[in-house]
């Protein structure tokens, strides 16, 4: 199920993200605002643990959280969410996969992968700011089914609806989270009218 989120100063955000002249540094920080955005709506994926808690007058009912949450950003670009959902989630562990994308094949290649020991009741975030074909996510996916995650949402900032389509025909009940969804891809798989390469454009590698 895809939520796209409806957000004021998220849309303001996402024009500066787009705007070709934005520096790097004004970029990481549009970025960290939509992060922590996607951080708090991420929240109605948690499930809640009750307690019972002493105030300094009376016992009442407490909450924790109810899952074992993992944060994996896709590197590079997926490096951008981590600040801001760490610092929502603070007990989340974190792993980190590499993928790059063959810019002629538009292939995913692993170059990396430390994921975190799974459980059945571990709750996966997959963090990549751009969701194109689909292929890392798809990728990414795969993986954690492979080491037994049952839970997985995908957050990303910005979606073209081929990349949305090709995760759900995979994997139809799959949460994706994203701030916004874009028109299409180009013939080179760049979502459009999109913000060019989120990783070069946070990293200032362009
Ligand atoms: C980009 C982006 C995503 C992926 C999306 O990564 O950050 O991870 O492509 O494309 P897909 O949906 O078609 O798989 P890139 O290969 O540019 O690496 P980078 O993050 O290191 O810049």
């Amino acid at each position: 199920m895809l939520t796209v989120l409806d957000n004021p100063l998220v849309r303001r955000d996402i024009t500066l993200l787009r705007d070709k002249t934005t520096t790097p540094d004004r970029f990481r920080a549009a970025m960290q605002r939509i992060g922590t955005a996607l951080a708090v709506e991420s929240a109605k994926f948690l499930a809640m643990r009750t307690f019972r808690v002493e105030t300094p007058l009376e016992e009442t009912e407490g909450y924790d959280i109810g899952h074992d949450v993992v944060l994996l950003p896709v590197l590079r670009a997926g490096v951008s969410l981590v600040q801001a959902f760490s610092d929502l989630m603070p007990e989340a562990r974190i792993g980190y996969i590499g993928l790059s994308r063959n810019e002629e094949t538009l292939a995913t290649e692993e170059y990396y992968c430390n994921i975190p020991k799974l459980s059945p009741d571990s709750l996966v975030f997959i963090l990549d700011p751009m969701l194109a074909t689909g292929g890392s996510i798809c990728s990414t996916v795969e993986r954690l089914e492979a080491r037994g995650a049952k839970k997985i949402v995908v957050v990303s900032v910005i979606a073209a609806p081929e990349g949305v389509k090709r995760v759900e025909g995979a994997y139809p009940n799959m949460q994706i989270l994203t701030s916004t969804l874009d028109r299409c891809l180009n013939e080179h798989g760049f979502i459009m009218p999109g913000l060019g390469d989120a990783g070069d454009r946070y990293h200032g590698t362009m």
